[in-house]
């Protein structure tokens, strides 16, 4: 029988190099992509992938659906026909500020559409499904030790929790309907092909054009970052080697302030200036958590997981992914109500022409 493993949001910043990295595996499965393909999906980018693995696009391990996980009949009817062996769940609503102002489309695709994925993986029988969560279900770490991988979730703004409802829904599911599931939280995620509506993109996109990034109130929040390429290993090594029902972490290194991050990018992106010049403070983000903290000790001691990549070097290589790429993300910028999106939220769009 084949091996096919289904990725949701495939053509998304992670679920594009899961695939990589699944296509790289010599004797790997099959590997069909169900994608919705909204704003931060670039379908261009997951061909190119496809293409890289076999010479030809849409290769013959590689197969794109376009759809809706939300639409359950779309869902139903896809595993039927793929029969996949393993689930991994990558589709999301991901951005904060968006769910801020409705938080709609993030209800429909990380809540009903985790339930639709889930039922259809249970009646097919799927023998390993990977739900892609976050650190932020556990809510603002301010004051308080790391979050164990037991530790139950406090989300604290909407997206962070339709994750957490797409998490429950997966744990009930496990116990249950006998699903075979493991969950996945990471922290801050960075690297190449990521949407510029995150902090470092953003401010890359920003001071490309000479404008100031935005920095959310007094820029003190706290953070830990890792590498897209370590954030995909993590995700396998769970779907591979994970104990059922258990919740796996992938932190980076250690936690920065969001104006210490932004000064190594601007080192790493070979500018100079003063800090004054090159960020400007705007109104916080509401209910802004001060910080995340992810406690990894079990995950690495289960899996064997640790990120490769250090910060200054994975800056660096973004970097220099940004500079040969500078084109990657124009046309979706003009598309979709992005700019709409950017001057609703910092009153201008991402660049200003002079
Ligand atoms: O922690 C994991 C999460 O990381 C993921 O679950 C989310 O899907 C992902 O969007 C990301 O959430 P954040 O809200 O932390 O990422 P973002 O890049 O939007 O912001 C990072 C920090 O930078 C956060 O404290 C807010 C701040 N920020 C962000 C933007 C876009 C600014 O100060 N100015 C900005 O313009």
């Amino acid at each position: 029988m084949t091996d096919t493993w289904l990725v949701t949001g495939g053509a998304g910043f992670i679920g594009r190099v899961v695939v990589e990295q699944l296509l790289a595996w010599t004797e790997g499965p099959q590997v069909v992509v169900l994608d919705a393909m909204t704003y931060a999906a670039h379908p261009v980018a997951l061909r190119a992938v496809g293409e890289s693995y076999a010479g030809l696009p849409e290769s013959s391990r590689l197969t794109i659906v376009e759809g809706d996980v939300a639409d359950g009949v779309l869902v139903s009817k896809l595993m039927a026909r793929v029969r996949p062996r393993v689930v991994l769940n990558l589709a999301a609503e991901t951005h904060v500020d968006r769910s801020l102002s409705n938080n709609a489309p993030f209800v429909r695709t990380n809540v009903e559409g985790t339930e639709m994925l889930v039922r259809a993986s249970v009646d097919c029988r799927v023998e390993r499904f990977v739900q892609v969560s976050t650190d932020e279900v556990y809510g603002d770490r301010v004051g308080r030790r790391a979050a164990r991988e037991t530790d139950g979730v406090e989300p604290t703004n909407p997206y962070a929790a339709t994750k957490a409802c797409g998490d429950a829904l997966v744990q009930a599911a496990v116990r249950s309907s006998g699903l075979d599931a493991v969950i996945t939280r990471g922290c801050n995620t960075y690297g190449p092909g990521q949407f510029p509506e995150k902090l470092l993109p953003l401010a890359a996109l920003r001071w490309g054009a000479d404008q100031p990034m935005w920095v959310y109130g007094d820029g003190l929040q706290e953070r830990v970052w890792l590498h897209v390429d370590d954030h995909a290993a993590g995700i396998l090594a769970a779907a591979r080697v994970g104990t059922e029902g258990a919740v796996y972490h992938f932190s980076g290194g250690r936690p920065r302030t969001n104006q210490a991050t932004l000064e190594s990018w601007r080192r790493a992106l070979g500018l100079g200036g003063r800090p004054d010049d090159y960020l400007r403070r705007v109104a916080d983000r509401p209910g802004h958590d001060r910080r995340y903290a992810l406690g990894d000790q079990e995950t690495r001691r289960q899996l064997g997981w640790a990120p490769r990549r250090s910060w200054r070097s994975g800056l660096r290589a973004t970097a220099k992914w940004l500079a040969s790429n500078p084109q990657f993300w124009a046309s979706s910028l003009e598309q979709h109500g992005v700019s709409a999106f950017f001057a609703a939220q910092y009153g201008e769009p991402p660049v200003v022409a002079s």
